[in-house]
């Protein structure tokens, strides 16, 4: 189906509100009717524990949470269904496997991630440290956040990464690291590699068969999805081989009076009640992404972010982070404002209805690298116009003049 902004517009009830510019995607997309209805339907028709009854309900609702796997495995392309395990978001993906996978390594190991992490990439491998004594490594990165591969390769020429840590779009500069590059160097070195696909899930397609990565995580809600949902992609056999990360009910086999055993992929890693109504909506939003090309989605977003480029970089004072040339960017763009602190700024431009993020974006070493300590980001969604864009350059103008 053709982009056409004002009606896909038209189906985001949030977007309905008249004093809002919603910048902000990349913290949160906001929902399409799609998503919301059919979580309601769930609940007002379908609603029972999956995998745990055996009379209608119980059995529809296991179908829905099962379907909503398969539609998982179709956006992935996965190449099995058990590679996915629902979560509840991407950073406890992440978290499931620094400490399910992360608790054989030994303390020569070592752990590779880059200065682009969002701080879900990074702590749970420093976590993974305290228990393990295995290593983290820094990944380096140029002026405009693009990956080193000199500095990777000399870490992999060492022999001790086990894991490249990466993320797959940088949440803060919009720049995609050479990801096909990265895993066959990582391979090569005998290294598995972990890819954050929180920010990228939302911009382009995602293959995990053609980029052969061993895990990969995102979260629904910056798919248009609902929040409290998140997947853990992993090859089957490296999953099949991991211990349980959470310990409760439906991840056994058998619990006896001296211990247990766990169960079979994925059920082993998804203790507990599982967010169903969430998958539900997981598989809402995918399949409400699928009636538009990756092609028309990511033309449109470059259009949004080309205007933002031009709209910021004509403001006096105003310095953009990342990639100089706007081809290279993806869902949004950070930039300081000479004399404004970034939070002075967001509540500024708040009190106008524009919604955007400041502050370190969850990316401390990152901001430290690029020797500043906050930013302020304009991200984008498929529901943004150009218009929308415009309103930003008047507003910081207005807000520098404050400051003056
Ligand atoms: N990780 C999200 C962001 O970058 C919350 O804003």
């Amino acid at each position: 189906m053709a982009l056409t902004i004002p009606a896909i517009r038209r189906q985001f009830p949030l977007l309905a509100r008249e004093d809002l510019t919603y910048l902000d995607t990349a913290a949160t997309a906001q929902k399409p009717q799609a998503v919301l209805d059919a979580m309601r339907e769930f609940y007002e028709r379908s609603y029972a524990n999956p995998h745990r009854g055996m009379h209608i309900l119980a059995e529809e609702a296991t179908v829905a949470f099962e379907d909503a796997r398969k539609s998982v495995q179709r956006f992935l392309n996965a190449e099995h269904l058990e590679e996915i395990v629902f979560t509840k978001n991407c950073t406890e993906a992440i978290n499931l496997v620094a400490r399910s996978w992360g608790s054989q390594l030994k303390k020569k190991d070592a752990i590779a991630v880059s200065l682009l992490e969002h701080h879900s990439n990074i702590v749970p491998w420093f976590q993974c440290r305290e228990q393990t004594g295995a290593q983290v490594a820094w990944i380096e990165i140029d002026d405009e956040g693009h990956i080193l591969l000199d500095s990777l390769d000399r870490l992999l020429a060492k022999g001790d990464v086990k894991l490249v840590a990466i993320t797959a779009l940088s949440n803060v500069l919009g720049v995609r690291p050479p990801l096909e590059e990265i895993i066959c160097r990582a391979h090569a070195a005998g290294a598995l590699v972990l890819l954050d696909a929180a920010q990228a899930a939302g911009h382009g397609p995602i293959d995990v068969q053609k980029l052969d990565c061993d895990f990969l995580a995102f979260s629904g809600h910056k798919i248009y999805g609902p929040t409290g949902i998140g997947v853990l992609y992993a090859k089957r056999e490296i999953l099949e081989a991991m211990p349980p990360f959470l310990g409760g009910g439906k991840m056994i086999r058998e619990v006896r009076e001296d211990g247990f055993s766990p169960a079979d992929i994925p059920l082993r890693f998804e203790a507990g009640t599982q967010p169903v109504a969430e998958a539900i909506g997981l598989r809402a939003a995918i399949e409400w992404g699928e009636q538009f090309t990756w092609k028309d989605r990511i033309a449109h977003e470059r259009e949004l972010l080309k205007r933002a480029t031009s709209v910021l970089s004509g403001i006096d004072g105003v310095s953009l982070l990342g990639p100089r040339s706007v081809d290279e960017r993806s869902s949004c763009i950070s930039f300081t404002v000479e004399g404004i602190h970034p939070h002075d700024l967001t509540d500024i431009l708040g009190r106008k209805g524009i919604c955007m993020r400041a502050g370190h974006h969850c990316t401390q070493p990152l901001h430290r690298r690029l020797g500043i300590i906050a930013s302020t980001r304009l991200s984008v969604g498929i529901y943004n116009t150009l218009e929308e864009i415009d309103r930003v350059g008047p507003a910081i103008t207005d807000a520098r003049a404050r400051f003056a």
